[in-house]
């Protein structure tokens, strides 16, 4: 076999996937016009894909301190933290997170990939054993790669499974390392932590909960899954990402555990890579206060999210159970999904694709997404656009109610 058979190969099935007037996995967005709406090939489209969703990648006081901090402090950092690339822009976003979240460290990272990176590849190293959600985000398992543990997985969101595998390893000799995530991203699933911080205490094992698509959006105070379950405190690594609802991009961890901060010297997804931009900490500083002043916001997703669920199961679609700010649209067969998120697209609805190597083949999915920031008239509008291409592409069609 040739070295350059497998990339042969992925452009042979992205060939299959061209065959329709809009092309998956190379959608360009031509323009912004607002939170939720863009241009594609021309057309003002709605935004039901994204992870913006608390709608605050426009808001004023997040592009204002953005602005502010490239006069302030320039463009970039030009290196990475344990070298020139802490500002006090960076300090005081950690502050901000330690104090938001009521734990003692927070250390924040380039991208949410790196937070993981580093997390877990900074806590566990040969003898120890990792512990994951068989549906763990790529982050997750690239970690486990980087480091010499052992690592297990257990199914998806039980705490029964966790269990027995805790219970099957030698009792006492070896440090566990318990990774979830507390909103699942693909099918909006929520874990069940009460359980599972329980098998945890029960068989000494650490616990991470990465809440990258459940910060800002779950718990009274926007803390994510872990606040919302009441246990927080008994989470050990709390891990969020910046690219969702704090609308830029970067990772944090926060921990009452003072070892956090060695991650400073020892992770190398934080040393060997250039600190996040001025702009982008000081827009997430400003996003993050947004989210602590506004809990209104959360209530509007909230409202959003039982309004496009209702619709799209008025329509005929079968969605996921789980009711969360991710939804899932069940479609099962490869070519049908495809002709579906096209005829959508063409119409104006921006959905995410979810196709194999994703996916089962006979399993695939399309996952809409709702913000704070949909108007009535955005969720009408793709309703009414749901019903049209959920009827041309055979996969629903009962008339809205
Ligand atoms: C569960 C989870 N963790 C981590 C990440 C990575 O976040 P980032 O985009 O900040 O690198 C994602 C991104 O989708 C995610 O879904």
């Amino acid at each position: 076999m040739d070295l350059l058979d497998k990339l042969r190969a992925i452009d042979k099935r992205f060939a299959k996937l061209t065959q329709g007037s809009v092309i998956p996995g190379v959608t360009v967005i031509e323009q912004v016009l607002g939170p939720c709406e863009v241009v594609v090939q021309g057309r003002r489209t709605l935004m039901f894909g994204s992870n913006n969703y608390l709608g605050l990648t426009m808001h004023p006081d997040v592009v204002d301190a953005a602005r502010s901090a490239v006069g302030e402090f320039g463009t970039g950092t030009t290196g990475s933290r344990t070298a020139n690339g802490t500002l006090a822009l960076h300090e005081a976003l950690e502050r901000e997170f330690a104090d938001w979240f009521g734990k003692r460290h927070a250390i924040i990272f380039s991208t949410g990939y790196q937070a993981n990176l580093s997390v877990i590849s900074g806590l566990c190293g040969p003898g120890d054993v990792i512990l994951i959600d068989a549906e763990s985000h790529a982050s997750i398992y690239d970690a486990t790669r980087q480091t010499a543990s052992q690592v297990i997985g257990f199914r998806h969101n039980s705490a029964k499974s966790l269990r027995r595998k805790l219970e099957r390893l030698p009792r006492g000799e070896c440090n566990r390392l318990v990774v979830v995530e507390g909103l699942y991203s693909i099918r909006g699933d929520v874990a069940p932590l009460r359980d599972i911080v329980d098998v945890c205490r029960a068989h000494n094992a650490y616990l991470v909960v990465d809440e990258a698509h459940s910060l800002g959006t779950y718990g009274a105070n926007g803390l994510g899954c872990a606040e919302e379950q009441g246990v927080l405190d008994q989470v050990d690594f709390v891990v969020g990402t910046f690219s969702k609802s704090l609308a830029g991009i970067g990772g944090v961890c926060v921990s009452d555990h003072p070892e956090l901060r060695a991650l400073h010297f020892l992770a190398r997804a934080y040393v060997f890579t250039a600190s996040s931009s001025p702009s982008n900490i000081a827009g997430v500083h400003a996003a993050v206060r947004v989210v602590r002043e506004h809990p209104e916001l959360r209530d509007r997703l909230w409202a959003n999210v039982r309004r496009l669920r209702q619709g799209l199961r008025g329509i005929g679609y079968k969605i996921g159970e789980a009711e969360s700010p991710i939804i899932p649209i069940l479609t099962g067969d490869e070519d049908r999904t495809i002709g579906l998120w096209q005829h959508l697209l063409m119409a104006g609805v921006y959905v995410n694709l979810i196709v194999p190597p994703g996916c089962r083949k006979d399993d695939c999915v399309l996952r809409a997404s709702c913000s704070a920031a949909h108007t009535p008239e955005h969720l009408s509008r793709a309703l009414e656009i749901f019903a049209y291409a959920g009827t041309e592409s055979g996969v629903a069609g009962v008339a809205l109610a």
